[in-house]
């Protein structure tokens, strides 16, 4: 999407009218209002979860499925397609009224074993019946495909991947694979992604004359996709330029898996540092026309794939591991052209502690206060022990447990809690000789702070 809605309006009038500035609650509503996409790579096994639904629901306009439409999980058998994940990230796509972006077609990774086993021949049938059928079944949902993902080299000398296709198909498997998504959904538009080609370098530069060339020989391709796994401090001084270039082209382009890393744990330093990383890169793509967005590769560092490819980095995404936003997140809302009131962190703050101790025996003290906007109206907070505690008489509040995991839930008494409010309760439990506090509270299904 690249056509702000008051000027298409204004076009359709003939005249401009100004609109009264109204206060944006959302990355999402920024984002519509300039006539961009502001997305998220989804996971829809996390939708259970209140806090990344709320999020996903409503600070993002478009959305990826993070891994269910990859081939390892649409055809993890030759010939035999499951599209449950792919399909419930296309329902909640078209549910929440977000743009469907489709990942990925062909690529080297996350690849069913059974795909490198085939000769070249048969290789190609595979990849072209792939590409045919899970195209077509996303057929009318899916807004733009990633084709072929990451087709260039690591060493970025631009050079391509030896990826099986490359090796058995050689350097034409690109372009049968564009044209066989155009010719399964020809209304979609059909993108090339891959990382660090944010800069101009060999890598880029690689798939700048790809990109070239297929134009001047009427091989199909729309749009360029930059993944933007950045690293803390570093986005590009040419990202701007090298956009514009690939632009000019006659393509779109667009950040399509923005996360910025650091050393973990995050300070306010780097936490400052990775907003101003942010802010660059969504005003970078701002400044470019045929940028079409930013998608941002998860809702929180919780679930964020960074940690465990890379180890000792983390803390890459907008929201932290209890669902804060963080300055990134202002730093976005702030290059989108607004500022908006960061949703409230967790709903819910917990304050937990050992009153008093003997033997094998403690008392707890717990306070639950409301963070949230709107009253509840019956609570439940839920925690573990991790160190083979038991939670015995509660009192304020009714107690189970199973296994490590305790829910405590209100009395008839103090269902009602106010915004703002906060409830106090406690227990007898017994430990076995350590007693650490639990790590992590939620509250009627919510992260607390
Ligand atoms: C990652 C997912 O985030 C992980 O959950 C999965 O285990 C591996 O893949 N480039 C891509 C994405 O194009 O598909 C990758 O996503 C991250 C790197």
């Amino acid at each position: 999407m690249r056509l702000p809605a008051l000027i298409a309006i204004a076009a359709l009038a003939g005249t401009l009218v100004a609109a009264p500035a109204a206060a944006a609650t959302s990355l999402a509503q920024l984002a519509t209002a300039k006539g961009v996409d502001i997305g998220v790579a989804l996971d829809p096994n996390r939708l259970g979860e209140a806090a990344y639904k709320t999020i996903a629901d409503t600070e993002f306009n478009l959305v990826v499925p993070e891994n269910a439409m990859k081939w390892d999980a649409t055809e993890p058998t030759q010939g035999q397609f499951t599209f449950t994940a792919g399909d419930t990230v296309a329902a909640y796509a078209a549910q929440t009224g977000k743009e469907l972006y489709g990942h990925t077609l062909v690529w080297h990774s996350q690849l069913p074993n059974w795909v490198s086993g085939l000769d070249a021949t048969a290789l190609r049938t595979a990849m072209l019946n792939h590409v045919t059928t899970v195209a077509t079944h996303f057929k009318g949902k899916v807004g733009s495909w990633d084709v072929v993902n990451e087709a260039f080299s690591d060493n970025g000398d631009g050079s391509r991947r030896s990826s099986v296709f490359q090796t058995k198909l050689g350097d034409g498997y690109i372009a049968d694979a564009f044209r066989a998504a155009r010719a399964a959904d020809p209304g979609a538009k059909l993108c090339i992604n891959d990382y660090s080609i944010e800069n101009i370098g060999a890598k880029s530069t690689a798939i700048y004359n790809l990109v070239r060339d297929f134009k001047a020989q009427g091989v199909p391709i729309d749009c360029v996709g930059f993944q933007a796994h950045l690293i803390l401090g570093q986005v590009p001084g040419d990202m701007r330029a090298n956009l514009q270039r690939f632009a000019d082209l006659g393509v779109d382009v667009r950040v399509t898996e923005l996360d910025i890393r650091m050393a973990t744990p995050p300070d306010a330093t780097k936490l400052a540092q990775q907003a101003s990383d942010y802010r660059a890169v969504v005003t970078n793509c701002l400044a470019v026309t045929r940028c079409q967005g930013v998608t941002v590769w998860g809702v929180t560092d919780k679930y964020s794939w960074i940690p465990g490819v890379f180890p000792g980095q983390g803390a890459a995404l907008l929201w932290d591991d209890n669902y804060a936003a963080k300055p990134a997140y202002q730093a976005v809302a702030e290059a989108l052209g607004g500022t908006t009131t960061p949703p409230a962190p967790a709903g819910c703050e917990v304050t937990y502690s050992v009153a008093s101790q003997w033997n094998n025996g403690f008392t707890a003290a717990i306070t639950i206060t409301n963070t949230g906007s709107t009253a509840w109206s019956g609570w439940t907070l839920g925690f573990a022990f991790a160190a083979g505690q038991t939670v015995g008489q509660a009192w304020n509040a009714t107690s189970t447990q199973s296994g490590s995991a305790v829910t405590l839930r209100n009395a008839s008494y103090n269902a009602t809690v106010a915004p703002g409010g906060a409830v106090s309760l406690g227990f007898n439990g017994t430990h076995t000789g350590s007693n650490p506090a639990p790590a992590a509270f939620t509250a009627n299904g919510t992260a607390c702070a």
